[in-house]
C-alpha cells in the first residue's frame, strides 16, 4: 500500500524561470525508508516541502501535478494540498537540518509537550506520550535537562521525539545530520532505523552524503536539476558510478572499492551473475577484499 504516490508533479518558486522541480513520479511505500539525493540545488528541499505541504500551504509557487497522501483522512488518499496544516502536522512529521532553530523551551519535556498541547491531546495521557516518545529516541534520561545544555546529536533527537509525540505515520528529515558531528549523527541514524523498523514509521531523508545511509535505506532517488536521474536500492543505484559522477553526488568508498577491482580486473563486470554484490560498509568491503586474497 503506497504512503504517498507523487504524480507528475511540478513546481515552480515566484519569479524564477526554471521548475524546481520538473514531472516527477514517485510512489514511496508504508514503512519504507527513502533518501533523496543530489547536489545542492538538485531540489532535495522542495520535494520534501511538496511532502510535508510546506508547498502549497507556506510557500507559494507555482504546483502542477499532485501528492497524494493515502489514509491521511477516513475517506482515502487525498492531495496534500487539500488536507489542512494542522492535520497534516499529526500525519507527517518534519525536521530540519538546525536543531537549535527548532527547539522552542528551555527544558527537554517542555518542548516534547509544546507539541502535544497544541493539538489539544488528553492531559492524562501527556505524560505516557512524553515518556514514549523519549524512550523511542533513547534520550529518556535527558527528561529534565535544560535544552540549552545539550549537544548537537542530542538536540537533533529531541527535536524528533517532539514530533514523534504526535504519532506521525511519516518522517520527513531535511538533512537532519549536517549539523552534527560524527557520534550525534552515527546516534540520529540509529534512531530513524529503529524508528522504521520498529515501528514501521515511513523515513524520508534528504541528504547529500548517502554513506552512512546507504546500509540503512531501502531506496535511493538520486535528482538532478529538479528530475529523478535514479533511483532504485543502494546496491543497484551504485553499479552507476558516473551518473554519481556527473551529479556532483560522492559515490561511497565500499562502493568505489568494487569499482576500482573491476577495473583492476579482479573483479568481473558488476552486473555480470557471478559478481559479487556491491559493498555497503566498510565491514562488507573488508570481507570480499579478504574473499579475494
Ligand atoms: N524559497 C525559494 N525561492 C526561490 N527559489 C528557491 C527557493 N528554495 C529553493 N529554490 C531554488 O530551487 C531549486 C531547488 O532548490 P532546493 O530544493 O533547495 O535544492 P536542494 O535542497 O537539493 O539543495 C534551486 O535552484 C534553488 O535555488
Ligand atoms: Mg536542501
Amino acid at each position: 500500500m503506497p504512503s504517498i504516490t507523487i504524480e507528475n508533479l511540478t513546481f515552480s518558486y515566484p519569479d524564477c524561470s526554471s521548475p524546481a522541480l520538473y514531472e516527477v513520479n514517485l510512489t514511496i511505500e508504508a514503512g519504507e525508508f527513502i533518501v533523496i539525493t543530489g547536489a545542492t540545488g538538485a531540489g532535495k528541499s522542495t520535494l520534501l516541502r511538496c511532502i510535508n505541504g510546506v508547498i502549497p500551504h507556506f510557500q507559494p509557487g507555482t504546483l502542477q501535478g499532485n501528492v497524494w497522501l493515502d489514509r491521511a483522512t477516513p475517506s482515502g488518499r487525498v492531495p496534500v494540498a487539500r488536507v489542512s496544516a494542522p492535520q497534516l502536522a499529526r500525519f507527517i512529521g518534519s525536521v530540519f537540518d538546525d536543531p537549535e532553530g527548532q527547539i522552542v523551551s528551555p527544558i527537554v519535556e517542555e518542548e516534547i509537550a509544546f507539541g502535544l498541547e497544541n493539538t489539544g491531546v488528553d492531559p492524562a495521557q501527556m505524560d505516557d506520550r512524553i515518556a514514549k516518545a523519549l524512550a523511542d529516541c533513547g534520550i529518556s534520561h535527558l527528561r529534565h535537562r535544560a535544552t540549552s545544555s545539550l549537544s548537537g546529536g542530542q538536540k537533533q533527537r529531541v527535536a524528533i521525539a517532539a514530533v514523534l509525540a504526535l504519532a506521525p505515520k511519516i518522517l520527513v528529515l531535511d538533512e537532519p545530520t549536517s549539523e552534527l558531528d560524527p557520534d550525534g549523527t552515527e546516534a540520529v541514524l540509529k534512531v530513524l532505523f529503529e524508528l522504521n523498523k520498529n515501528h514501521g514509521i515511513t523515513i524520508i531523508i534528504a541528504e547529500q552524503k548517502v554513506t552512512l545511509l546507504a546500509p540503512l535505506c531501502d531506496r535511493l532517488v538520486l535528482l538532478e536539476k529538479g528530475r529523478i536521474a535514479l533511483q532504485g536500492p543502494p546496491r543497484k543505484v551504485f553499479m552507476h558510478p558516473y551518473i554519481f559522477a556527473k551529479l556532483g553526488v560522492e559515490l561511497p568508498a565500499p562502493a568505489r572499492l568494487a569499482h576500482a577491482l573491476v577495473q583492476a580486473g579482479v573483479l568481473p563486470p558488476l552486473d555480470s551473475p557471478d559478481a559479487p554484490p556491491i559493498p555497503l560498509t566498510v565491514e562488507e568491503a573488508f570481507t570480499l577484499s579478504r574473499q579475494l586474497l
